[in-house]
């Protein structure tokens, strides 16, 4: 098969310019003698997407998940490398790279077509069903600088999703809005999923992406990590992200270091029985005394979340070394099947994650009843 998408060793950086505090004085003797530092946002970054295939991107903050997507999207120019796009593409950006903040969302609609390649009659024809995708019929003739950020993302995903295009790019940008319009464009990706368009998703939300994504890319300081199947991918960025107790705006890294070493089940698997109690221990080592909290997560085998614990809802206290902890479900409300376990540690200050294993083990869950579904229920009927 030909990829789509072909990223090969891309590397961006930005110049960042320190002038700040130069005096008129202090340039006139130096000039042009401005310090600077070059940040690297990725670094020889590459891989190829196949037809049909939907690509996470997964990273924390200003790992270059939306310098990755402006490059394929041809918005920015890497310093190296080469990117090939086979096909038409229409990206979601980031807020801000896209429009032009003068022109009405009518111009708009019809510039980006024009940028898409498509012409003025092309454009009319379409026009409408844009319009009503992004439900802004009575702020069309309005500059878009008068758009709140919602009605933004509102009108960039109508063109992005009615012009037709072989691959589709959305950024973190959907999060933003209200959240019937974020299941609209839900529902409208999963629509080019069935149609086997090829699709790039940024997401925060390893949930979703594990749920939506055949395979998920991982950066890290604008590298990248992991490039595998989401499940693979998602157990990599939860675990460099919580791994390095990272320092984030305003918030102390978190002092002590947790390890989780292991949970009790030498074969990868807990044997349960449905509305009975389910127990199991973990093995623990701190560096220093810890308080916080113990969170569980169940995901079924194709990433639904199931439940995941409130995050203050199990306190724990360790002490420094080597220890264990027992959890113990007084009933496991679930019905027959297999579901992922998950487990972490979130720190009592600032709730940041002290350690998390990822899909650790398997719970099997069996059930010699007749409801099904993943969760039993036993209606009381009573008749009148
Ligand atoms: N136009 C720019 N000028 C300077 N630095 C930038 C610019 N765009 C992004 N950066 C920096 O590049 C890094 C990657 O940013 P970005 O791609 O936006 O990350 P992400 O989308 O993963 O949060 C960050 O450190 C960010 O501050
Ligand atoms: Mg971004």
């Amino acid at each position: 098969m030909t990829a789509v998408v072909e990223v090969d060793q891309i590397s961006k950086r930005f110049r960042l310019y320190h002038e700040r505090h130069r005096s008129i004085k202090d340039r006139i003797i130096h000039p042009g003698g401005g310090t600077y530092t070059d940040l690297q946002a990725l670094d020889e970054v590459s891989f190829a997407i196949d037809s049909g295939q939907t690509v996470g991107i997964l990273g924390r903050n200003g790992s270059g998940k939306s310098t990755l997507l402006k490059c394929i999207c041809g918005v920015l120019k890497p310093n190296s490398g080469q990117i090939l796009v086979r096909g038409t593409l229409a990206g979601l950006l980031e807020l801000g790279a896209g429009f032009q903040p003068e022109l009405s969302g009518r111009d708009n609609v019809y510039l980006s077509g024009s940028m898409l390649g498509f012409s003025r009659k092309d454009v009319d024809r379409m026009f409408d069903t844009i319009v009503d995708f992004s439900e802004l019929e009575g702020f069309i003739d309005t500059q878009v600088k008068f758009y709140s950020s919602g009605m933004y993302v509102r009108l960039a995903f109508a063109v992005a999703v009615n012009v037709d295009p072989d691959v589709l790019v959305v950024d973190e940008v959907l999060a933003v809005g209200d959240e019937r319009f974020q299941a609209k464009c839900m529902d409208r990706i999963r629509q080019f999923q069935l149609e086997g368009r090829t699709i790039m998703l940024v997401s925060h939300n390893a949930d979703q992406v594990r749920s939506l994504c055949d395979r998920a890319i991982v950066l890290d300081r604008g590298r990248m990590i992991a490039d595998g199947p989401s499940g693979d991918s998602v157990r990599i960025f939860r675990e460099a992200l919580m791994g390095e107790g990272r320092p984030s705006e305003g918030e102390a890294p978190p002092a002590v270091s947790v390890m989780i070493e292991s949970v009790s089940t030498a074969t990868g698997r807990f044997s349960a029985r449905t509305n009975e109690p389910f127990n199991f221990e973990v093995a623990l080592s701190a560096t220093e005394p810890f308080e916080g909290y113990f969170v569980l997560e169940l995901h079924t085998h194709d990433g639904t979340l199931v439940a995941r614990t409130d995050p203050t809802g199990s306190p724990v206290s360790l002490s420094a070394g080597s220890q264990r902890l027992g959890v113990g479900l007084p009933e496991l409300p679930l019905l027959d099947g297999d579901y992922e376990l998950s487990v972490g540690l979130v720190s009592a200050f600032g709730h940041s994650v002290a350690a998390w294993r990822e899909q650790v083990a398997t719970v099997e869950v069996a059930y010699d009843g007749r409801a099904s579904g993943l969760v039993p229920l036993a209606p009381n009927v009573t008749m009148y």
